[in-house]
């Protein structure tokens, strides 16, 4: 599988290294706030998963899931409650957990939904970010790494469910999606 790998963008070591400071911070930030963590499923189950081991302060968890209406989730933007949160988290400190902001309309439509159902503050945490492919106003406040304008997979990010597994954050081979349409096509 790793053979598919056109270059390992962000180590192992290096993902494990950000993730741990990034809880540090979330550990300052929400001391006696009893946050409820929001993973967007599937991408974001890895990285919750690791940040919330590194969480010294008391929180729940919760999932939802998403999909976009027609095949070009960037063109369209409009999306779909496939799994909505199973609890409420009105006056509650919510912490969006992302894998990557591309476009950024998966995360601006999620803050909408969020915030019409009254928490006391919402704020995101994702792992990378895509600046040059933004197309509205999403920004994470604690971000692991700005990357490139390339597909990444590896650490939760998946190309046609697959890669997941891998503990790094790797480049995919073109040849790997030639003839399967462009990977943005593929990614929801
Ligand atoms: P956005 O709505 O365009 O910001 O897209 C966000 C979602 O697209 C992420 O949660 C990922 O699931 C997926 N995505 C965006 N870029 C990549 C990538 O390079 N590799 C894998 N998935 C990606
Ligand atoms: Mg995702």
């Amino acid at each position: 599988m790793t053979s598919d790998i056109k270059e390992v963008l962000i180590t192992e070591d290096q993902i494990q290294a950000k993730v741990q400071e990034l809880a540090e911070q979330i550990n300052r930030d929400y001391r006696d706030k009893n946050p409820v963590l929001v993973g967007v499923l599937n991408g974001a189950f890895v990285f919750l998963s690791d940040l919330m081991r590194h969480l010294d302060l008391s929180c729940t968890v919760d999932f939802v899931s998403w999909s976009s209406y027609g095949k070009d989730t960037s063109s369209s933007g409009v999306f779909r409650i496939m799994k909505d949160l199973e609890t409420s988290v009105e006056s509650k400190h919510v912490l969006i957990v992302e894998d990557i902001i591309d476009t950024g309309l998966t995360l601006h439509y999620l803050l909408d939904t969020v915030r019409a159902r009254k928490p006391a503050s919402v704020k995101v945490a994702a792992l990378l970010d895509k600046p040059s492919r933004r197309r509205i106003e999403a920004k994470a406040d604690y971000l692991g790494f700005q990357i490139p304008d390339a597909f990444v997979v590896g650490y939760g990010l998946d190309f046609a469910q697959r890669y997941r597994n891998l503990p790094f954050i790797g480049i995919l081979k073109p040849e790997i999606y030639a003839g399967r349409g462009t990977p943005p096509d593929d990614i929801q």
